[in-house]
């Protein structure tokens, strides 16, 4: 599509009273500007972010996701406000669409409703019951837009309005041209203000354009509190289309799932599950209060109150409560209980005991175990690694397995056990009976 777009980014963030630039704040699982970027690429090649506080920063975690973007640094000592934020965009299209970096709920179909108007100028409002901290639209005679007034230069008059600038626009890049350099920072704030614009193209008898949309989704996030709202706004929209590709959630608003993660077919989550990064969750039921973080879960069921950390793939596999799996490969295992299993790849057929440790970190490097096919470890077993146990194996309880264990095998480190008749009585100096 032949438009740009400008997300403004370069504010300071003070209401969100906190050292991460406001844009940096997360929104189910990743930076609210991440959310913004990656929308508006599926209309537009042409991306401008502008940044001025921690402008570094910013751009070392969208360096993470994109590498096509182009970056502007406000010159904010001379030109500050959001007037200032798109002065030094160079538009590769003839409409420019900009977006403010605080706004994480807008997808594609929230910015193709501008894309696809034809007025020089388009504007966006709503209207609301509390319009404290928005500029008011301030409507003439004849019903159209004449001005946007800021709070906190409006009359009280001009508070009343319950009208607001929902702070998107749609510009074309010749008025721009023309009229940026004609905007002025007088005001309280001594900002230059976008919303100037909007009067400018009044006085030269351009007619605006405001589209009404949708205050649940052009909410600025502000504070922590409106970081609160819209969060519990996207993981409702992400559950739910989840439910309507056919995973079962149970008490969806209790579980938490990352924007990126991935579930299908006939999957259960149960409530209190949190699912993280990029999981893939494929016919598999995960159960109450269970973690899974960057990793793949198939034909496997899950918990309750498992942890699977990152890079695991588990696959056909029972792991039951207080199982820990880290950076690990499960196929066709069943580990019931009480286990920390990183670093190793176990495969099928295979039991892990109650209570079976991989000890991976020796305080200096980690470590691989690798278990085959048909394996019984008993409960209580540490495994050393590096280590081998190859196929058909068994491992007493209680064991601590420092070697390679060979094809067929038990292995068994146990000390006789001594019973010494009567030795409580002596101890506590009590008779028998
Ligand atoms: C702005 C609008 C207001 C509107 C509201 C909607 C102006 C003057 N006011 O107010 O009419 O109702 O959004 O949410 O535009 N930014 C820069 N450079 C700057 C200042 C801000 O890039 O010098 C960026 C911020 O990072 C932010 C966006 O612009 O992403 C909006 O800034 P913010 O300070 O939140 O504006 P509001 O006061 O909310
Ligand atoms: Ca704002």
């Amino acid at each position: 599509m032949n438009i740009s777009i400008a997300i403004m980014a370069a504010g300071f963030g003070t209401r969100m009273k906190s050292k991460i630039p406001k844009v940096l704040h997360k929104i189910s699982g990743y930076e609210m500007l991440y959310h913004t970027i990656k929308e508006a690429q599926k209309i537009s090649d042409d991306i401008h972010v502008i940044l001025y506080h921690q402008s570094d920063l910013v751009q070392k975690h969208m360096n993470k996701y994109f590498d096509d973007l182009n970056y502007i640094i406000q010159d904010y000592n001379n030109f500050p406000g959001t007037g200032g934020a798109i002065r030094g965009i160079n538009a590769k299209n003839k409409k420019l669409l900009v977006l403010n970096g605080d706004m994480p709920l807008l997808e594609e179909k929230d910015m193709l409703l501008f894309a696809n108007e034809s007025a020089k100028v388009v504007m966006s409002s709503f209207t609301c019951e509390d319009s404290s901290g928005y500029g008011r639209v301030i409507i003439d005679s004849n019903n159209n837009v004449e001005k946007i007034v800021e709070e906190k230069d409006a009359t009280n008059e001009e508070k009343k309005v319950k009208d607001v600038n929902a702070g998107v626009y749609l510009f074309d890049s010749d008025f721009l041209k023309n009229n940026l350099p004609k905007l002025t920072n007088n005001n309280k704030q001594k900002e230059y203000y976008i919303t100037d614009l909007i009067k400018i193209a009044k006085e030269q008898n351009i007619t605006v354009k405001a589209i009404k949309v949708d205050e649940e989704i052009f909410m600025g996030v502000n504070s922590k509190y409106h970081l609160s709202i819209a969060e519990v706004i996207m993981q409702n929209r992400i559950k739910k289309r989840f439910m309507e590709d056919g995973v079962i959630m149970r008490l969806p608003s209790s579980i938490y799932i990352e924007a990126n993660v991935q579930i299908s077919g006939e999957s259960v989550i149960e409530n209190g599950v949190s699912l993280l990064g990029d999981t893939k969750i494929l016919d598999s039921i995960i159960k109450t209060n269970s973690v899974v973080e960057n990793s793949i879960i198939e034909n496997s069921n899950i918990g309750p109150m498992a942890r699977i950390r990152p890079d695991s793939h588990i696959s056909y596999t029972h792991i039951g409560n207080f199982v820990e799996v880290k950076k690990s490969t499960l196929k066709g295992v069943k580990a019931g209980h009480l286990s920390y299993l990183g670093d190793c790849s176990i495969d099928e057929g295979t039991n892990i005991g109650c209570g079976t440790i991989t000890c991976n970190y020796d305080g200096k490097a980690k470590y691989k175990t690798i278990i085959g096919k048909n394996v019984f470890i008993g409960s209580d077993t540490q495994l050393v690694a590096p280590v081998t146990i190859e196929d058909d194996v068994i491992i007493a309880s209680g064991t601590t397995v420092t070697k390679n264990v060979k094809k067929g095998s038990l292995a068994i480190n146990r000390e006789p056990l001594k019973i010494i008749d009567n030795f409580f009585y002596k101890f506590f100096g009590k008779n028998n009976g």
